[in-house]
């Protein structure tokens, strides 16, 4: 007997896995680096912009496809256009998981080491944070038994299923981050000389802003909403017809920009206070950050918390994009959950040793002046993510059509509703396609030209 497929037993429940897939080292660890470097508020702004415009028609249409469906990414295009090759559109999506979960373990892996070891002493005066962090990084083994520990703990959630895992993890733990944010943002706002870095998030700069700012802010809001890869139609997949899309969407979107926001006022006062730079790029959370703890009262307090809320934050993000694959093995492979996590899992995590290693033992491979993190880490993001975006939007607004688009966003209770007619379809087939048509077009020529 075919077994009955997974439901989120609550609305919220959907709404906090789905916030928990937003919400990830791109809002701390990637939003404050690139605020930093680009401009603080304006960049914010900008950002803002990207993510009601662009972000939310798309986050609308993926959980709709996905909804309307009930299937992973590749069957759910399948299904949609059975006489197309749309189900490309899926692969890629599938694709793109492998890329991005293999690296982020990665990084994810760092602040699960940095959490025990800010239990241990990171934080005295002696220690030069730079040069510890890269000492950390540049070891051939300790960081890949991290991304180990932490893809086995994504395997394990994954493999516990939807509601036993997915959806009882994320309701213990997105609640649990949201305090930790916020604690933690207290303790920067009330340091003496805290408001400059106050300052510097609420008064846009736009002398730093450039149009490549507007790509990056674009592209930020794809990585960070989860956007442009089908986790979201896979988080779709699971939610109840009477639970309402459209403004559930605008919820996990107002969540994840929230974490953002409080992330941004949490770091750069702190940052500002012990007179670093904001501007330190990547290195900001791991370096600068630690620098800031040691100087402050209790520092090795919220320098732990700071390294459990990174971590918890990407734990929720990985299970997201582990999940896609599985879906797709289980729907259409027949594979059992737990074969499929094991498996996928332990092939993401073997992909993931070589951007490790891009920092020790094979550090002379080198692209376009990226180490293979980077590198995978722009192929996926500059490049996948936008074009599944951009695929996805079409095939939304045109191929399966505003009509039968909105009719799926707009079942379920809740005042907020789509005509098929302009306003809201405006945007879906005329303003996203065209801006990410843009920023697809200004990342290659970013890299391939500038
Ligand atoms: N949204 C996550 C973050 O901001 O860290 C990253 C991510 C998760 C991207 C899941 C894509 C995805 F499907």
């Amino acid at each position: 007997m075919a077994e009955e497929r997974a439901q989120w037993t609550s609305r919220v429940g959907f709404i906090l896995a789905a916030a928990g897939s937003a919400v990830g080292l791109g809002n701390i660890w990637r939003f404050s680096y690139a605020a930093g470097t680009e401009g603080g508020g304006a960049f914010i702004l900008i950002y803002l912009a990207a993510a009601v415009f662009i972000g939310y028609p798309l986050l609308v249409s993926e959980i709709s496809i996905g909804r309307a469906t009930r299937k992973n990414p590749i069957g759910a295009f399948r299904t949609l256009a059975p006489n197309a090759p749309w189900w490309l559109v899926g692969a890629i999506g599938v694709l793109t998981a492998f890329v991005i979960l293999s690296y982020y373990s990665v990084v994810a892996g760092w602040a699960f080491a940095y959490t025990f070891e800010s239990l241990r002493g990171l934080y005295q005066p002696s220690v030069d944070h730079a040069e510890h962090f890269t000492k950390h990084i540049s070891d051939p083994v300790a960081p890949i038994l991290w991304h180990a520990a932490f893809m086995a703990i994504t395997i394990g959630v994954i493999a516990m299923g939807v509601v036993k895992g997915i959806q009882r993890v994320v309701q213990v733990l997105m609640p649990l981050l949201f305090l930790l944010a916020i604690v933690i943002m207290i303790r920067s706002i009330t340091l003496p000389g805290a408001g400059e870095g106050i300052a510097f998030i609420l008064t846009p700069d736009f002398s730093e802003v450039t149009p490549l700012t507007v790509l990056h802010a674009v592209a930020q809001a794809f990585f960070t909403i989860s956007l442009g890869m089908g986790a979201m139609i896979t988080y779709g997949s699971y939610l109840r017809k009477k639970d309402p899309i459209p403004s559930s969407a605008g919820t996990i979107i107002g969540l994840d920009t929230f974490v953002a926001i409080i992330a941004g006022f949490a770091i750069f006062p702190a940052v500002f206070a012990f007179g670093f730079d904001p501007a330190a790029g990547p290195g900001l959370a791991f370096i600068t950050l630690p620098g800031v703890f040691t100087e402050m009262p209790l520092g090795a307090v919220f320098g732990f918390l700071f390294f459990l809320l990174l971590t918890i934050a990407a734990l929720t993000s990985s299970i997201s994009l582990l999940e896609v694959v599985v879906a797709w093995l289980k729907d259409e492979h027949k594979w059992k959950r737990t074969k499929a996590a094991v498996v996928v899992g332990c092939a993401m995590f073997a992909i993931g040793v070589l951007p490790s290693l891009g920092y020790s033992v094979l550090s002379h491979v080198q692209a376009f002046e990226m180490n293979i993190l980077d590198l995978y880490d722009w192929f996926a993001t500059s490049i996948l993510l936008p074009l599944g975006g951009l695929l996805t939007i079409i095939f939304a607004g045109y191929v399966w059509g505003a009509r039968k688009l909105s009719e799926e966003a707009n079942e379920g209770t809740g005042k907020l509703r789509f005509g098929p007619g302009m306003g809201f379809m405006f945007l879906v087939k005329v303003v996203v396609p065209l801006a990410v048509l843009a920023v697809l077009i200004a990342g290659l020529y970013e890299k391939f030209a500038a």
